[in-house]
This record gives C-alpha cells, structure tokens and sequence, in this order.
C-alpha cells in the first residue's frame, strides 16, 4: 500500500493538496479525511474555503467512536467487539448494558452491583404521577414517555453537572432503571389502570412485565419464555452507532445540556415512523393488507413510490439486518407461548416476495429490525402504541454510552453543522406601503 493520504487536484487553480487519511481500528472499519482540511482549499484568500456537502450525514463520520461496529455490506454487528448472535444467546441485558456503557464485561461482583444499583432506583417521584394523570386518556405512550423523561431533570438539578463523572454515573443509573416505570406508568395511563409498583424481586424485563401486566394478584409472576424473549429483544436493540436519535442525543448533549433533556430529544427522534416508530408502522401496514393474498397489489404500490415498505431498507445495511435474523428466531420461541400471531402469514410472503424483486434487490432492501419485533411484541400483548417506547427503554443504554463517549472525547465541541447559503444575495428592506404598491402594479 502507498501513503496514507489523498492528492486533491483545485482545478479553479491548478493548485494541489496532500490531505492526511485516518482509520478506525482497521482500515476497513473506516477511512477518513478530515473535512476541516479541505478549508484551506481556496481561490483567494477571503474565500472561507471548501466544504463537503452531505445533507442527511451519508458519508460523514461525526466522531470517532469504540462502542458499536457495524459493517453493513456484510450484515455484522458487534457491541465492543463482541457479535450481537453471541451476547443475543448468552448475555443479558443488563450485562450487555453494562458492557456496553463500561466498554468490558462485568465480572460476578461488577455485574452484581450493577444489578442491585438499577433494581433499586427503579421508584419515581409521586409527583411524575400527577403530569401522567394530566394526558388525555388516548395519549400516545411515547408522547407521554419523552414529556416525562424531560421532566425528570427537574428532579435531579445536579444532573447539570455533566462534567464530573460521579454525577454522571448517578443519572446513567436512574435513567436505566426508570425508564421502564415511566414507559409502564404511561401506557397504565392510557389504559385507565392502577400504576403497578416496581418488584425488586424480579429481572429488568420481569419487573418491567409486572409493572405493565400486573391485575389483582398478591405477587406477579413473568412467564418466563416471554421474559427472557424480551431481554433477547432489549440486548438487540441496546445501541446501533451514529443512528438519527443517537445524533440526537449526542448533539443536544454537546451543548452541555442535562442527559435527561438530551434523552428526551433522542426518544423524540426515536418516535419517527422512519426510525424507531417504523415497528409500529409495520403492524399497521399488516393490518392493512389483510390477507396473504393482497402482498402482491401492496408491493406493486411500494413499486410505484405510493407506500414504504415499512421495516424494511437501511442506510446502513445493505444485507440481512442480523437482528432481524435473530428475531426471527425469538419468534418462534414466543409464538409456542402464545399461539401464531396470524400477521406472521403475511410478513413472511412479503418478505418472500421482495428478496426476489428486482426493485428491491436492485436497492438491496432488506427487512431490518423493525420488521418482525412488532409481530412478536403484539403476540406478547403489547398494543401497538407501545413498540417504539420498547426500542426506547434499551437503546437507553446505548444513548448514554454515546453521550458520555462524547463528553469525553476532546475533539468533540458543540455539535454545528455548516450550510451552503443558496437564498437571496443581499437586498433592502421594502417598506409596507411600497410592497402594496408593487402588488397592485
Ligand atoms: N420501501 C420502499 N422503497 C424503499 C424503502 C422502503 N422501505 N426504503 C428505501 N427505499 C428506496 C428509496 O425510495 C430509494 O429508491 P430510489 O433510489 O428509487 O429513490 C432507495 O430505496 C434508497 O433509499 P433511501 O431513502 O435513499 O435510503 P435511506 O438510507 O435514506 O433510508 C430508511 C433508510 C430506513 C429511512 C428507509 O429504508 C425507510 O424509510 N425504510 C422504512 C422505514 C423503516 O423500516 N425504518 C426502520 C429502520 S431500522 C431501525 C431503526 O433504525 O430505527
């Protein structure tokens, strides 16, 4: 191999430049040139200089980060170098939080710790139930879940002090451990029941079960297929890279502001029925499909650009998201519990039908995550509106990770992307009388 570098030919002035190329851990994890080195590409010295132009983030790097790989060609995914098949059969979520949030897996006492700090500040403020209790009846639950997790930061004022690490890992565990009650408490809201108190007896996704599922009896107790088939689920969706609400997440956070205001701008990007919202939008569309044998009409609507194909496609992966493979698997597990759920039919033949059509192939559009958990999370109980506040309550750890590798990183400052002006060049200020006057002219 030659040099690390990039010769860049100004033809405006014949002039040359040697940019220096970085990497990732190898160079096929990522190769680089730093955008602020083409500033000095210029043609007279008050030109600011050039820029790259990348509306939507396509191929810019926005930081150098250790947490999550990706090689979305090839279908991979690993959480600090461990592959999500492996810690999808073997981890738990909560370990995998901690790997993830720590960079190495716990041992026995680390990981024990760690449990007993999260189960015990699962309670909220009484008051949280108060500005609950003021949705409306048919509040959506991730509505209510980004208004209330915004709110905790009035709660916790220290939580400003971003800097010291102390204060930061107290928020990292109030945010992992009360995320579920207030995604529980919210969707109890819009089902006019009770609030069911978190049970320090049971598992994250145990408890978060009980505080959903709970009725009249003395103690609550998970099925446990379904309970472990919700951890699978959590450690899938715990982080994915620089993804739309990991951004923003990041980007709130670089001005400093509180992890629980910056959390509450990540879960609203989240919501998006383009991002996390997408498994709600894929329940919908089955529905709206109906029967097995109305798939073909509905992909000769995706064809002709009327309707997404909702779950499939990625701006990353260009192959079979491993997730959804793994999902698939989780499936069939739940669906022994709890009987087939009957829009599987049809996922599977729209599936079937687009891994052989060209308009897909040729885009390479594969079912992503989001596919299938909706299918799984309804068997389990779960109404709809609940899918995207179960995306939300993992990648918690995943958000808080990339928020503190942030605060960390010193190359990082306020995030501010540059524009390309292409409005009016400048112009006078028309008074009143005369804009009328033009008019009627
Ligand atoms: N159905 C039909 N056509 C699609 C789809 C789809 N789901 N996704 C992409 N395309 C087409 C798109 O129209 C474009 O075609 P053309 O080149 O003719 O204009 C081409 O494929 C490339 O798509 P793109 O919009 O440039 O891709 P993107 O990287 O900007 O968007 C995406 C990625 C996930 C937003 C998009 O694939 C999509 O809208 N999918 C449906 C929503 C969804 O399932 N989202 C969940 C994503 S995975 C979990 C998560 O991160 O939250």
């Amino acid at each position: 191999m030659g040099k690390d570098t990039l010769t860049v030919t100004d033809n405006r002035t014949g002039k040359s430049y040697e940019i220096p190329i970085s990497y990732g851990t190898y160079p096929t994890y990522g190769a680089a040139i730093k955008a602020a080195d083409l500033k000095q590409i210029k043609v007279s010295d008050d030109d600011f200089g050039l820029m790259s132009y990348d509306p939507s983030f396509g191929n810019t790097a926005s930081c150098r980060s250790t947490i999550t790989h990706i090689d979305g060609e090839r279908g991979i995914l690993r959480y600090r170098g461990y592959p999500i098949e492996q810690l999808a059969e073997q981890s738990t979520y909560l370990e995998t939080g901690y790997l993830i949030l720590h960079g190495e897996l716990p041992t026995r006492s680390q990981l024990d710790a760690w449990m007993w700090e999260i189960t015990h500040h699962t309670m909220i403020h009484e008051s949280i139930k108060k500005f609950l209790d003021g949705f409306h009846y048919d509040a959506h639950p991730m509505g209510m879940l980004i208004g209330t997790v915004g709110a905790l930061s009035t709660f916790y004022p220290e939580a400003k002090d971003i800097h010291d690490p102390a204060v930061r890992r107290k928020q990292v565990i109030r945010l992992m451990a009360k995320m579920p009650t207030l995604a529980a408490f919210a969707y109890r809201h819009s089902r006019g029941l009770p609030y069911a108190y978190p049970d320090n007896d049971l598992s994250y996704t145990g408890n978060l079960l009980n505080m959903l599922f709970k009725t009249t009896e003395l103690k609550y107790a998970p099925n446990p297929v379904l309970e472990r088939a919700l951890d699978v689920l959590f450690i899938l969706h715990a982080d994915h890279e620089q993804n739309c609400s990991t951004n923003a997440m990041r980007g709130i956070g670089s001005s400093h502001a509180d992890p629980y205001s910056a959390l509450a701008g990540a879960a609203a990007a989240l919501y998006g029925p383009l991002h996390g919202g997408a498994n709600e939008q894929v329940l919908r569309m089955l529905n709206e499909i109906g029967s097995k044998d109305r798939v073909p009409a509905y992909i000769e609507r995706v064809k002709k650009g009327e309707v997404l194909l909702m779950g499939f496609g990625h701006r990353v992966y260009k192959n079979y998201d491993p997730r959804a493979q793994i999902i698939k698997q989780v499936a069939d597990e739940v669906f022994e519990v709890t009987g087939v759920n009957p829009l599987l039919e049809i996922a599977l033949e729209l599936e079937r039908i687009a891994l052989q059509d060209d308009y897909f192939v040729s885009r390479r559009l594969y079912p992503n995550v989001d596919f299938y958990s909706g299918i799984i999370y309804q068997a389990m109980g779960f109404p709809v509106e609940m899918f995207p506040v179960l995306f939300a309550i993992p990648r918690t750890s995943g958000w808080l990770a990339q928020w503190e590798e942030m605060l960390e990183d010193k190359e990082q400052r306020i995030s501010r992307p540059r524009q390309v002006y292409a409005g009016p060049d400048r112009r006078d200020y028309v008074p009143m009388a005369a804009r009328e006057a033009g008019k009627a002219a």
